[in-house]
């Protein structure tokens, strides 16, 4: 009897395969999809920060006669009151936020009443924003964890890396203030130190990290020279820099570890297992072939369990990490010195 259950964020999971955060994940009718055909648990797609501030910040920047539009358009809702610009463009504020939010928060309650795996809401977040908003709200709506998906490319001349790498832990340390469901991390993978960083950031409490988010990165048309989005979705061999990084990190973090980018198939899923993972993400491979494939992939892992004798999950959880095999620099080596003395 194969047993695939696991504990991922302290939550109960049939097993370690997890939709990951996309627009995917922001229907109630994927959600169900999603549950029936066996994934573990699911987080939603992100909502974003930016978002907000852009819909408030039109009206901010908006001139004078952009602004009589906006008051026609709020027509009822600014209402009878004298226009105001800033008890206006709180109010705005407001809207936007209860507006955006509103529509999450029906869709984390929706998902609760409907399916029956763990439902990990997502923000994506820059800044210490209105934590206590957003955190309480989809807490109370009913989310099993919440995922902080913070990505800072480190790009501006005059921001140190201690100062970037203070917002990340600002960020966490905000918004678990307000809530008590398990939060979890999302990051990139841009630190000077990543495994001091990590080890900090899994001793603030939160209950674990997801490595890594794949950044939108551009790209250059030649022909039309211009400036253009490149692959949006991962392939099949993107992995390898996230199972370096598990393995490496596996057993030493206070925190789980989700693998996440490249994982596409069962093979995939249980080498991010062997290097320590308790859960993976998966997405673009869900944009390629739909969720039809989920069945495939649990069934491939059961297979592969029988095949080695494996009952369970912790049977071979982390066997292959840094910390258990005979040698760890493996997982350190970044130069191909040996390769070049003997590949002509
Ligand atoms: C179209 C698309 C939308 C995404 N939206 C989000 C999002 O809202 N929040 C988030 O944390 N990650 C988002 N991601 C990133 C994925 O969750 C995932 O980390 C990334 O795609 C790497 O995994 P993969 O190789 O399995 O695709 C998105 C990815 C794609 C392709």
């Amino acid at each position: 009897m194969i047993d695939l259950s696991c504990k991922y964020l302290g939550l109960q999971l049939r097993n370690p395969v997890i939709v990951g955060s996309s627009g995917l994940s922001s229907s109630i009718e994927n959600l169900k999809t999603i549950s029936v055909m066996g994934a573990g648990a699911v987080v939603l797609k992100s909502i974003f920060e930016e978002q907000i501030k852009f819909e408030a910040d039109k009206f901010l920047k908006s001139d004078k006669k952009e602004m009589k539009s906006w008051q026609e358009a709020f027509q009822g809702i600014v209402s009878k009151a004298e226009f105001y610009y800033e008890e206006a463009y709180d109010y705005l504020t407001n809207y936007a936020k209860e507006h955006t939010l509103s529509h999450y928060l029906s869709l984390i309650s929706e998902a609760k009443k409907t399916i029956d795996i763990p439902v990990i809401a997502s923000i994506n977040c820059t800044t210490q924003y209105d934590w206590e908003y957003f955190a309480k709200r989809i807490q109370e709506a009913g989310a099993d964890a919440l995922e902080l998906n913070i990505y800072l490319l480190p790009s501006d001349f005059e921001k140190s890396g201690i100062e970037l790498e203070k917002v990340y832990f600002d960020i966490v340390l905000e918004v678990k203030k307000y809530i008590t469901i398990p939060i979890s991390l999302k990051i990139g993978y841009y630190f000077s130190s990543l495994s001091n960083t990590a080890l900090k950031l899994s001793g603030t409490g939160i209950a674990g990290l997801t490595l890594f988010n794949r950044p939108y990165n551009p790209d250059i048309d030649t022909d039309n020279l211009q400036i253009n989005a490149s692959n949006m979705f991962s392939n099949d061999s993107e992995y390898s820099h996230t199972l370096r990084w598990v393995a490496l990190l596996a057993g030493k973090l206070h925190c789980d570890i989700a693998a996440s980018t490249g994982i596409h198939n069962q093979e995939t899923v249980i080498k991010q297992l062997l290097a320590g993972a308790d859960a993976v993400h998966m997405v673009s491979v869900f944009y390629k072939h739909h969720f039809d494939i989920l069945p495939q992939i649990i069934s491939g892992i059961e297979t592969w369990m029988i095949q080695h004798n494996f009952s369970c999950i912790s049977d071979f959880k982390g066997l292959l990490s840094g910390k258990n095999v005979d040698n760890p620099a493996s997982y350190e080596r970044v130069q191909f010195l040996r390769l070049f003395s003997s590949v002509e």
